[in-house]
């Protein structure tokens, strides 16, 4: 379990598969989530097998989950924000993204 050590900034809530989270603003969304206790971001398209963020700096991929109005992000690079919308990657093409 991850657990925040100190807390610098504003409180935000966001939506992580219809549940509601509290981060704080500036938090990547990969750290938001990691501090709710999710773990499993996505799904490897290969086998179904579940992922997670590995690296925490952008070059791994693992961290992929599916923000609502931007599609398909790396969640170690976008910033939380109040009111996002946010879903485990299904691990296949989102609708209207280029693959
Ligand atoms: S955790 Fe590696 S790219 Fe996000």
């Amino acid at each position: 379990m991850f657990k925040r050590l100190v807390d610098i900034g504003t409180p935000v809530t966001f939506d992580f598969e219809g549940r509601p989270l509290t981060a704080q603003a500036g938090d990547s969304l990969a750290s938001a989530l990691l501090a709710n206790g999710v773990l499993d971001f996505r799904q490897a398209p290969e086998d179904g097998t579940v992922r997670g963020p590995h690296c925490m700096i952008g070059n791994c991929f693992e961290c992929l989950v599916e923000v609502e109005g931007l599609g398909t992000r790396q969640a170690c690079r976008e910033r939380v924000r109040d009111g996002l919308k946010v879903r485990r990657h299904s691990g296949r093409p989102v609708p209207g993204e280029q693959p």
